[in-house]
């Protein structure tokens, strides 16, 4: 257990780049501060130094007692303390490491096929694949796993879906006639396919298609939680369609309501300001010209949230950050000031909350996804995201609108499975269960903007999704009209 402590501190700070000397470690890990105060304090720490020494950290315990105040000051009533950790190696802050060259492209793509064939090998039923380049013509079905490269409908209606893995690439044929013909498939994605070549030529005939996905028995198993996550989403701070009072509505039921319906944290999955500059002619749109001033206000609302709740903020396209995928963390000039129990972390996330795993992406990709595959729509986001759970890849589509970084690990492979998957991005409000996950768009406290009108896009703001940690029961708090 107290190894477990010092681990996390230890990541947390590797995080940061930065190194804690070992009498540094000792006192952070000695005195049973909740994490989020911990990574207040690297935070701080980060701002000065890569190596930490013991006499830092003291004078920042000595000499910081505001930022220490927020979390000693108001302990929940009920006494629990809360259970919250960024999962080791989902962030990609502080560990960028991509330059856009060659090299990063190929450990990039690596990354993601030998993530996802792991999951695929996993499947009941598929094992043992065979290298592209080593398929033959053995008289019987073998396996193989590739990555999309492209897809292409024949003349008379059958399908020719490119598959690549690092030592070739394979034509395999979906005949229109046989089942996997309504199969949807995306570039980039990675799949699975049983198959046997053809005594002459290159096609391999598909005869199965497995894709990593959810496991079908998987179920929410009840625990005995019995706090909630609430998700506000898309806050848009600066826009003049900013809902100031619905957004005032629902501070004031969380300040009267926190504690009796056991709220005990809040995720914001992006765009948390509105930006300058996210879109043509946005200046119209806005309320508050300034960058700093937007994150400023945002600052000032968010101190209405009760202290005792920690709060995981990340960024999305709306936000002062790079806006290829993953994104890390706001930087300091941005997130200086904001009150500790907020953790400033990438974009997407892994977040365990007693036990539960939450996934929060912003959900930019969701626009590639819609004009890339035809069954897919804005007014149905949850048809994406099972989409994203399928695949096991929030943004598979490489080259499109939603620039991707190349790192040397796929930060959008859904690695493990979460309990909870929540987005926001295109301002709609939902759930459905799939497979046992909850699957969530968040809303948005942004009313229309004429950007949006011009492009008959209909937001359904103003509703909180709330999530029993320990049931899994979701419920959406409207705090429109
Ligand atoms: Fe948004
Ligand atoms: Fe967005």
């Amino acid at each position: 257990m107290v190894q477990d402590m010092k681990d996390e501190i230890l990541s947390a700070a590797a995080r940061r780049d930065l190194f804690l000397s070992p009498e540094a470690l000792e006192i952070l890990d000695s005195n049973d501060y909740p994490m989020e105060f911990v990574n207040t304090a690297l935070n701080a720490l980060a701002k000065d130094a890569m190596f930490v020494t013991k006499e830092q950290v003291i004078d920042f315990l000595g000499g910081d007692g505001r930022v220490m105040e927020p979390l000693k000051a108001e302990p929940p009533k009920n006494g629990r303390r809360p259970d919250i950790e960024i999962v080791p190696g989902s962030d990609i802050t502080g560990h960028s490491t991509c330059e856009g060259k060659m090299a990063d492209f190929i450990a990039y793509f690596r990354s993601r096929y030998g993530m996802l064939k792991k999951i695929i090998c996993s499947k009941k039923g598929f094992s043992a694949p065979v290298p592209i380049e080593r398929i033959g013509n053995f008289g019987h079905p073998v396996n193989i796993v590739g990555m999309v490269y492209e897809v292409r409908t024949t003349k008379a209606g059958h399908l020719v879906v490119t598959v690549e893995d690092d030592t070739g690439t394979c034509p395999v044929f979906v005949n229109k006639d046989g089942p996997l013909i309504d199969e949807t498939f995306v570039t980039d994605e990675v799949i699975g396919i049983t198959g046997e070549k053809a005594a002459r030529g290159d096609l391999f005939y598909a005869e199965a298609i497995y894709r990593p996905d959810i496991p079908q028995k998987r179920a929410w198993v009840p625990s005995d939680s019995s706090a909630s996550v609430a998700f506000i989403s898309d806050i848009h701070v600066g826009s003049r369609e900013f809902l100031k009072p619905q957004w005032e509505k629902m501070i004031s039921w969380m300040r009267t309501n926190h504690e009796k319906e056991n709220i005990g944290y809040i995720i914001l999955p992006g765009d948390v300001v509105d930006g300058i500059g996210a879109y043509p002619d946005q200046e119209k749109d806005l309320e508050i010209m300034d960058i700093y001033e937007q994150y400023d206000t945002l600052k000032e609302y968010l101190k209405e949230l009760p202290d005792s709740i920690p709060v995981v903020l990340h960024p999305g396209n709306h936000d002062a950050c790079r806006l290829a995928e993953p994104q890390p963390a706001l930087s300091e000039k941005f997130a200086k000031g904001f009150d500790s129990n907020i953790l400033m972390v990438g974009n997407p996330i892994n977040v365990r909350i007693e036990g539960r795993l939450v996934e929060s992406y912003h959900g930019k990709s969701i626009d590639d996804w819609i004009s890339g595959v035809r069954q897919l729509t804005y007014e149905d986001p949850l048809a994406t995201m099972r989409a994203m759970a399928e695949r096991r890849h929030l943004a598979p589509m490489y080259g499109q609108r939603n620039a991707l970084a190349p790192e040397k690990k796929d930060y959008l492979v859904m690695e493990e499975v979460p309990d909870i998957f929540v987005t926001g991005h295109v301002h709609g409000a939902g759930y459905m269960e799939y497979r046992g996950v909850r699957m969530i768009n968040a809303s948005t406290w942004q009313a229309q903007t004429d950007y949006q009108k011009m492009h008959n896009f209909n937001p359904n703001p103003g509703i909180m999704p709330l999530v029993n940690l320990g049931t899994g029961r979701v419920s959406m708090k409207n705090f429109v009209g």
